[in-house]
């Protein structure tokens, strides 16, 4: 008889040392806030969070990352990191959701990152956008992105036990989404528009009493899954599809399989029993308060999650950048 590999589950809350990744993320994306430079912002945070990662006991192969090796030098898709010790991991990163806005000063910025066990997140990148429905753990079973707006939206409303006029939904601000914002106030629900981050968002759709009932609408791929890993620590559902943006792009995804009338459920997007999210504030915003700088050192304001257990902490840290900077240059 073959034998059966049983998967142990992962023993360690690996969210409480990915927090030192996203906090030491925000903190240095931060240092180029509101200066007008979305590479500077992204880049210091990529060099930040590769770095702090690499200090995580772990066998990890990056999944979502910064793109292919040829384009990222850093937290490339397929880059091993970790000491290669167990846990077997895939590792999805967001060093700023949001670059623009940090670079402007805007609020919403966060740096993200979750691992869930190997081969267990699945990211159709075929198609750079993916459309996307997400909701609390109450409002879980009512959605169905094939269904029109208005049938998710009174579904959503009856399993919250609201009318549909008091429900909030939360959209990228977009040309490309003129006719589901039409289609929502035809509806009668509230629209919340933001400019981007809808990791963030999506989040704060899942979270109860956040203000924000569901995050609809298209958005980047890599940050659905994400929102998915935070969504399984969560308890809601996210719900997306793949969006081509043209033909081309429609007929390549194609000849490489993808089914673009699959709709993919939060644990078709990361499956697995033991998920870990870690996020930090970058600029201050709804879900989190960004890094407030202090003479000689800064607070940071980070989610941290764990599926397995359900736990979610928020996390406040007080960092003192002259005593960092002693460990860092002399050890
Ligand atoms: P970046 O931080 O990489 O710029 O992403 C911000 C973001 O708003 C995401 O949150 C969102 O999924 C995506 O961009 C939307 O893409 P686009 O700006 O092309 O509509």
């Amino acid at each position: 008889m073959a034998a059966t590999r049983i998967r142990q589950p992962i023993e360690r809350n690996i969210a409480m040392e990915l927090v030192r990744v996203t906090e030491a993320a925000a903190l240095s994306a931060a240092r180029y806030m509101g200066m007008g430079n979305k590479e500077l912002v992204d880049q210091a945070a990529v060099d930040a969070m590769r770095f702090t990662l690499g200090s995580v006991p772990m066998d990890g192969t990056v999944v979502i990352g910064e793109g292919e090796k040829d384009e990222a030098p850093m937290l490339y898709i397929g880059e091993r990191i970790g000491d290669g010790s167990a846990p077997e991991v895939d590792i999805a990163v967001d060093p700023i959701d949001g670059t623009t806005l940090l670079s402007k000063g805007l609020p919403g910025a966060i740096a993200a990152v979750a691992l869930s066990p190997r081969g267990t997140m699945i990211v159709p990148r075929e198609t750079a956008y993916m459309n996307k429905i997400a909701v609390g753990r109450e409002a879980r079973d009512a959605v169905d992105l094939d269904a029109s707006v208005e049938d998710n939206l009174k579904n959503i409303a009856e399993a919250l036990g609201r009318r549909v006029q008091e429900v909030t939904v939360v959209v990228l601000d977009r040309p490309r989404h003129d006719q589901l914002l039409a289609d929502i106030r035809e509806a009668g629900a509230r629209v919340k528009l933001i400019t981007d981050g809808d990791v963030a968002a999506g989040i704060q759709a899942a979270l109860p009493e956040s203000g924000v009932d569901v995050l609809m609408g298209i958005g980047g791929t890599p940050e659905g899954v994400l929102t998915a890993a935070a969504i399984r620590c969560i308890g809601g559902a996210i719900q997306g599809k793949a969006w081509p943006r043209n033909d081309a792009e429609r007929e390549a995804a194609e000849a490489a399989g993808l089914d673009l009338d699959r709709v993919y459920n939060t644990e078709d997007l990361v499956g697995g029993e033991d998920v870990f999210f870690s996020a930090t504030g970058a600029s201050s915003g709804e879900l989190l308060n960004g890094v407030k700088v202090l003479g000689g050192g800064a607070e940071t304001y980070s989610l941290v999650m764990r599926s397995r257990s359900g736990t979610i902490r928020w996390i406040d840290s007080q960092h003192d950048f002259t005593r960092l900077d002693k460990i860092r240059f002399e050890g």
